[in-house]
């Protein structure tokens, strides 16, 4: 699935995930900037997060109660944030527009 990152400055990387990886580990495998993922996925360190692209917002769905609380933690959190290396990767999720924030934590 291609999935595409755009950091705050508005440039876009596209890069090739596999399904049943996560959004983190394919921007980390494709060193997209602005990606931390300190905790390598475990939902405990809130610095691989991401907004999802308002078109995607239904499909990709919201944060699990425990990602919500790790949430908290991130910088200039909005209605479309998520933890990256919650997102698993599906082949619906083809296509998928993420951006990076300004920074992590
Ligand atoms: Fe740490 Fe996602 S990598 S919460």
């Amino acid at each position: 699935a291609k999935i595409t990152f755009i950091d705050p400055a508005g440039e876009q990387r596209t890069v090739q995930a596999e399904p049943g990886s996560t959004v983190m580990e394919a921007a980390i495998r494709n060193d997209i900037p602005g990606i931390d993922a300190e905790c390598g996925g475990a939902c405990s360190c809130a610095t691989c997060h991401v907004y999802v692209d308002e078109q995607w917002t239904e499909k990709v769905g919201g944060p699990e109660p425990m990602e919500e609380d790790m949430l908290d933690f991130a910088y200039d959190v909005r209605p479309t944030s998520r933890l990256s290396c919650q997102i698993k990767i599906t082949p619906e999720l083809d296509g998928l527009v993420v951006s990076t924030p300004e920074r992590q934590g």
